[in-house]
């Protein structure tokens, strides 16, 4: 249900106050450009780095530290227009990112309008990763209980929703789109990699000095480190209690077993392991 904190619409649960369910629907017929680009996520999963990836390779000035333009400016949320952005008057190429579950999105994009990038990541890391967050986020319930906390998540009980319902969508519904699945673990074993992936869908070709900057301006460190990526700017909109915690927080593979115990990590077994055997995403289960 419905709380101070969250409102439901179309199935889906959204931070309350920061949008609206009329804004929500006016997004189904917002036109996409072939140039514009998407990340898409479930929370938690890679979208601030991949949002910093985007911004890397679209904007040189991003690099020369001449320019002070967060990633919240270069590559806003679409759902969550924090800055009252004129989203369709932006010059191209425009970037965004968004957690909407795939039928909410702009029915162009969903038609192979504009590309859209997205990244999945262990669940269990994206719960943990969640669970944090939750408590430093103005705007998001704290909950300090992790096994309560627990079990919202598995319910689908938390804005954004279900993992599950999430990462099957967009991955059922995959020939609606043109789209590339990345996943986090992939990214942080081969980030090089993965920026060349990126870079191929884009049709973007960088020169080997480009691509060593990209990928060093990508790296945990640098990116912690970066005030434009590290979404610690923030403050003004409210959504995070300065000190509390952050958006880059550990960066890890495996995180989860440093906050689960054995009983809770058999109990997320139990309701998500055997529904996503079908789906490509090889996460690292134990
Ligand atoms: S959000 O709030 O949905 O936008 O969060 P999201 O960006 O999807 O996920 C945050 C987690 O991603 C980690 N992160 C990184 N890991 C490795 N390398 C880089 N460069 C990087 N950038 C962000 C971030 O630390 C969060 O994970 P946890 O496990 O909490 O550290």
């Amino acid at each position: 249900p419905s709380n101070k904190y969250m409102f439901k619409h179309k199935g889906a649960y959204f931070v309350q106050d920061i949008t609206t369910a009329e804004y929500i629907d006016s997004l189904e017929d917002f036109e996409i450009r072939d140039s514009d680009v998407f990340v898409a996520t479930f929370p938690k999963s890679g979208t601030v780095w991949v949002q910093n990836i985007l911004s890397l390779i679209y904007h040189e000035g991003h690099r020369d530290g001449t320019e002070n333009i967060d990633l919240m400016d270069r590559v806003p949320w679409l759902e969550y227009n924090l800055r009252n952005v004129d989203y369709v008057n932006r010059p191209s190429p425009r970037l965004f990112a968004t957690h909407l579950l795939h039928n909410l999105v702009p029915s162009d994009l969903r038609n192979r309008t504009g590309k859209v990038i997205y990244v999945a990541r262990n669940p269990k890391d994206v719960v943990v990763s969640y669970f944090h967050f939750s408590n430093f986020i103005v705007k998001l319930e704290t909950i300090s209980d992790f096994n309560v906390f627990l079990e919202k998540f598995l319910a689908g009980k938390v804005v954004w929703s279900s993992w599950l319902d999430h990462i099957e969508g967009w991955f059922t519904h995959r020939d609606d789109f043109n789209i590339l699945f990345l996943t986090f673990e992939e990214m942080k074993k081969d980030l090089r990699g993965a920026v060349l992936k990126i870079c191929k869908f884009l049709g973007k070709q960088l020169t080997e000095k480009e691509l060593d900057t990209v990928v060093e301006n990508a790296s945990f460190d640098n990116m912690k480190r970066d005030v434009r990526a590290n979404y610690e700017n923030i403050p003004e909109t409210s959504l995070q209690e300065q000190g509390k915690g952050y958006f880059l927080r550990k960066g890890t593979i495996g995180d989860w077993k440093n906050t689960m115990t054995v009983a809770q990590s058999e109990r997320f077994d139990s309701v998500f392991k055997g529904k996503i055997q079908e789906l490509p995403f090889k996460f690292i289960w134990d």
